[in-house]
C-alpha cells in the first residue's frame, strides 16, 4: 500500500455532490454534500452500512443515476480535469469509449447480457477500429487478466452457464475492455463465497498494481478495505463522516460510527447495525 499515491494529481474530484431521490411522496437524501477525491493510480475505499448511500454516490460519480426521479443532483464531478455532472450525454459516451472509467457491480447477472455469449459481449466493448482477430486475442487476454484461465471456453459460454465467481470475473473483463483509468467496484465480492471472495480480491489488487489503474472499492466490509485500500471514506446517511488513511482509520478512528464499524468487523457480525448515537443494535 502506498500512501504517496494520494499526493499524485487528482483523477476524480467530487465536490459537494448531492443526490436527492423522490420516492413516493418523500425526498430521500441518498447523497448529501459529499466531498471526495481519488488520485491517479490510488486505491480508495468507500465504506458504510447498507443504505448509507454508497451505491448512489458511486453511480452519481460516473453519471449512472438510479432509475427514480431526482429531486436534486448538484455539485461538481471533475474527472481528469473535465466537469462530467453537466456534460451532455454524447460527450459522456465518448469519454466512456475512450476508457476513462468503468464500474463493476455486486450482481454481475444484472449487467451481463443473458442472450449473448461472454466473448461477444467483451469484443463489442472493445474499440470498433480493432480488426476481428485482434479483438479476439484482446478478449482472451482480458478474461485471463481477470483471472479466468479457461478463457477460450468462457468466451463461448452464456452468463448463466458460469459460476458466480466466473461471472464476476467476466464482468471485470468487460469493465477492463475500454482500458479504464478508474475502476469502481461496488461490493465486488459480497455475493461470492469466502474462498472465491479472496481470489477475486487478489485479482483486483493485481489489476490495480499492474495497470496502475485507480480503484474505488465500495463495501460494507471493513476487512476488505483493510486488505486493499490506501485511503478510506466512511459514509453514513448520505454523508462522509470520516476520511483517513487505512492505518489511521483502524488505529485511531475519529468518528464513533467508524469505531463501531471496526468493532462489527472484528466481531464478524455484518448483520448488526449502528444506531444514530454509535451504539450497536
Ligand atoms: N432506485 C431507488 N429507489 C428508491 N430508493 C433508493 C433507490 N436507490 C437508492 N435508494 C435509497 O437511497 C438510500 C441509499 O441507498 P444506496 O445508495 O443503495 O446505499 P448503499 O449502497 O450504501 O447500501 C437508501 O435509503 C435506499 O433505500
Ligand atoms: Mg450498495
Amino acid at each position: 500500500m502506498s500512501l504517496e499515491a494520494s499526493h499524485r494529481p487528482r483523477l476524480l474530484d467530487v465536490r459537494n455532490l448531492t443526490v436527492h431521490l423522490r420516492v413516493a411522496d418523500r425526498i430521500l437524501r441518498a447523497v448529501d454534500g459529499v466531498d471526495l477525491f481519488i488520485a491517479q493510480g490510488e486505491c480508495v475505499g468507500i465504506v458504510g452500512e447498507s443504505g448509507s448511500g454508497k451505491t448512489t454516490l458511486a453511480r452519481a460519480m460516473l453519471r449512472l443515476l438510479p432509475p427514480v426521479e431526482l429531486a436534486a443532483f448538484s455539485g461538481e464531478v471533475i474527472f481528469n480535469g473535465k466537469e462530467i455532472r453537466t456534460l451532455p450525454d454524447a460527450a459522456l459516451q465518448a469519454m466512456r469509449r475512450q476508457g476513462t472509467f468503468s464500474m463493476v457491480f455486486q450482481d454481475p447477472l444484472g449487467y451481463l447480457n443473458p442472450t449473448q455469449r461472454v466473448g461477444a459481449q467483451i469484443a463489442e466493448a472493445l474499440p470498433s477500429t480493432l480488426p476481428a482477430a485482434a479483438a479476439r486475442k484482446r478478449t482472451l487476454d482480458l478474461l485471463r487478466e481477470a483471472g479466468l484461465r479457461e478463457a477460450e471456453l468462457v468466451t463461448r459460454r452464456y452468463p448463466h452457464e458460469l459460476s458466480g465467481g466466473m461471472r464476476q470475473r467476466a464482468l471485470i473483463a468487460l469493465a477492463l475492455a475500454p482500458s479504464p483509468l478508474l475502476l469502481v467496484a461496488d461490493e465486488p465480492t459480497t455475493s461470492l463465497d469466502a474462498t472465491v471472495q479472496l481470489q477475486v480480491l487478489e485479482t483486483l489488487r493485481h489489476l490495480h498494481r499492474d495497470r496502475n489503474m485507480a480503484l474505488a472499492v465500495i463495501t460494507h466490509d471493513l476487512g476488505l478495505v483493510a486488505e486493499l485500500c490506501d485511503r478510506v471514506y466512511v459514509m453514513r446517511a448520505g454523508k462522509v463522516v470520516e476520511c483517513a488513511d487505512v492505518f489511521t482509520l483502524f488505529e485511531a478512528p475519529a468518528h464513533p460510527y467508524t469505531a463501531r464499524l471496526i468493532e462489527l468487523c472484528r466481531r464478524g457480525a455484518p448483520r448488526m447495525t449502528v444506531t444514530a448515537d454509535g451504539a450497536l443494535a
